[in-house]
């Protein structure tokens, strides 16, 4: 039977019938009254090399706990569709940033499962799961390993597989994006990756003043070296992902070099030598690993790895 919740597509206002359920599992957060989220310093950098990217995340203090929710949904409900269904009928405590709801802003970037991505293209079919102990399967079957026998609360119910709870579709688990000082609940501080970003100027600096009678024409050559890079939308993702990054070493982040590439890689641009010196830093692209994480999960696209070793070679040159 298909249930109406009055939850509808928050991008098209169109009705989805739900007739399914899952559970949502919210990694919450509340800061205690009076302390900054953002940390004074960088806990992991030596105090004798202070990092010139700024302070990297500490573990703000709070009250942290896990808060289950069960909802009405649809495999093709995204996940920024369920938090507001939450928010809207269950718990209007519940905070997360959003903006655009179509890929377009970066505002909301979160760790799902094990996946940093954004919770408005996120669909509940593409992440709940149903664990193990609930399919009777077994978790061992997952690791390689035989069941020989039934043990603890095994034995307490009946021989056989465990019997399915009928249109439940899993679970889903929801933390912040890693790498980012959390300051409530799903909501990241994400002014450090910014003033990153901004380190490396990113816009044009042309040589001399522009000639305003004169177009600075570019061939679709020129064009295609940067039009991918200036898709970014700065959600962070690619540093979620990156164990540099979100391990908490001292380093500007794949975001801040993607955009500092954008305008290396523009022919208008008459200062690729000095944006080169300045990301040839300790803390700039020789902190990066090439382990090519930030390439998997990129909302727009850009293989974020492949772009990291572009400027590697170009540093080399
Ligand atoms: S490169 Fe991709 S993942 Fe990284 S900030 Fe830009 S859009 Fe997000
Ligand atoms: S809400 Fe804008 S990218 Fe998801």
């Amino acid at each position: 039977m298909a249930i109406s919740t009055g939850t509808g597509d928050h991008a098209s206002g169109t009705h989805i019938s739900t007739d399914s359920s899952v559970t949502i599992r919210v990694a919450r957060f509340t800061p205690r009254q009076g302390r900054s989220g953002r940390s004074a310093s960088n806990p992991f950098a030596s105090s004798s090399s202070p990092s010139p990217f700024g302070s990297r995340p500490g573990r703000p203090r709070g009250k942290r706990w896990t808060q289950e929710y069960r909802i009405q949904t649809a495999h093709e409900q995204t996940i920024l569709d369920c938090l507001l269904q939450i928010k809207r009928e269950q718990d209007p405590t519940l905070n997360f940033r959003y903006s655009c709801g179509h890929g377009m802003c970066g505002s909301d970037a979160v760790l799902i499962n094990t996946t940093p991505t954004l919770l408005c293209t996120a669909t509940v079919g593409d992440f709940a799961k149903v664990p193990a102990e609930e399919t009777g399967d077994g978790g061992d079957q997952d690791r390689g390993f035989r069941r020989t026998g039934r043990t603890g609360a095994d034995q307490s119910r009946p021989e056989g597989p465990k019997p399915k709870r009928t249109g439940w579709l899993g679970v889903i688990d929801i933390k912040p994006l890693p790498g980012f000082t959390p300051l409530r609940d799903l909501i990241v501080d994400t002014d450090t990756m910014f003033d990153q970003i901004r380190r490396f100027h990113p816009y044009l600096r042309e040589d001399a003043e522009p000639d305003p009678d004169m177009e600075n024409l570019q061939t679709p050559a020129q064009l295609s070296k940067f039009e991918l890079l200036s898709n970014c939308i700065a959600c962070g993702v690619c540093e979620g992902s990156c164990p540099v990054y979100a391990g908490g070493e001292a380093f500007a982040g794949p975001a801040a070099l993607i955009a500092a590439s954008r305008f290396i890689n523009d022919s208008r641009d008459g200062h690729s030598q000095e944006r080169l010196d300045d990301i040839n830093q300790e803390d700039g692209i020789l902190a990066c690993e090439s382990v090519r994480a930030c390439s998997r999960q990129c909302p727009r696209g850009i293989d974020v790895g492949e772009e990291m070793w572009q400027l590697v070679e170009a540093v080399n040159r």
